[in-house]
């Protein structure tokens, strides 16, 4: 190996240019609908990468893909190297966790459980050793509650540990879903609109936990509709339209390309389009009026 040095500027590791994450020309059919068409994506060890588009363009699918959720009609993922099969466990095990868009915990189970069933996936002590609760269990379980509490509290739930899952607000719910992800010791995490129903300030917090996740080493991929989330955070963004990768780049190009802006320019966004940006506009107008007034009033 030549030339390890790491500093704090460069992002890749000395592996660095071997992807942890590496999709290659995946595509999936639903009959006649090709929803996700000949995708390559790669995601280099500590990058938080982005996948924007409209809705529609195949982002989720393409992250079912991903997640063993669904067989690619074409194509393969690999995690560091190791082609994937397409089966959800067997993905979780290789190290890559995920968050849904639509929220899935259990309700009826604490903050903390619904971290422990995230934990599953790592813990040696099997189902007959959980259900006899010899020694090994009993340690094994021991140690699943101290690294679940480490994790609520590195996502500030540490609590409401013993609250229903259902009773969590939604923001705090979707948090949850990112402890629960990052219990099964990732090495990327997936993460479908993590901010879709949070206020401008719980979405500011989501940023510097992925932030966070990201400076432990574990490397992101997000979907998100909120822009300026994606574009703060992102490393590198890839864009979706119909199913195909528009382009790719830095935050920056991206912004700028105007592909992209086309792209956007009447579609409206997934969510409630245009609701919070329409307050946001409305707030900005009213103190620009409140701004003019004041100056209009002084002499
Ligand atoms: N299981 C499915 N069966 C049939 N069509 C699907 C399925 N999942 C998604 N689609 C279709 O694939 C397209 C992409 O959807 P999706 O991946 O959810 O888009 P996005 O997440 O970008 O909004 C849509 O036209 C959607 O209706
Ligand atoms: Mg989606």
């Amino acid at each position: 190996m030549t030339g390890m040095t790491t500093s704090p500027t460069t992002t890749p590791a000395p592996d660095g240019t071997h992807p942890v994450l590496h999709a290659t020309g995946v595509t999936m059919r639903f009959g006649g609908l090709t929803a996700v068409r000949s995708v390559d994506l790669a995601v280099h060890p500590r990058e938080i990468v982005g996948l924007i588009g409209p809705n529609g363009a195949g982002k989720t699918t393409f992250f079912n893909c991903l997640t063993g959720l669904y067989t690619p009609t074409e194509g393969t993922v690999t995690y560091r190297d190791t082609v994937l099969p397409p089966k959800p466990h067997l993905v979780t095990q290789a190290g890559i966790a995920r968050t849904f868009q639509n929220i899935r915990l259990f309700a009826n189970m604490t903050v903390l459980e619904n971290v422990l069933v995230g934990r599953h996936t790592r813990t040696k002590e099997g189902l007959f050793s959980a259900l006899l609760r010899g020694p090994g269990f009993k340690k094994a379980e021991r140690e699943s509650t101290r690294r679940a509490m480490e994790l609520l509290d590195f996502t500030g739930l540490a609590d409401k540990a013993d609250h229903l899952s259902r009773n969590l607000p939604y923001g705090e719910q979707r948090k949850l879903e990112i402890a629960r992800a990052l219990a099964s010791d990732p090495g990327l995490l997936l993460l479908d609109e993590p901010t879709a129903g949070m206020n401008p300030q719980e979405t500011r917090a989501t940023e510097a936990l992925v932030r966070a996740i990201r400076d432990q080493g574990i490397a992101v991929l997000v979907i998100e509709h909120d822009m300026r989330f994606i574009f703060n955070l992102c490393d590198r963004v890839a864009v979706l339209v119909q199913g195909e990768k528009l382009t790719e780049g830095t935050s920056d190009a991206v912004q700028a390309d105007e592909r992209v802006i086309a792209a956007y320019l009447g579609t409206p966004f997934e969510g409630a389009p245009g609701q919070e940006e329409l307050a946001e506009v409305e707030a900005a107008e009213a103190q620009a009026d409140a701004r003019a007034d004041l100056t209009e009033d002084t002499p």
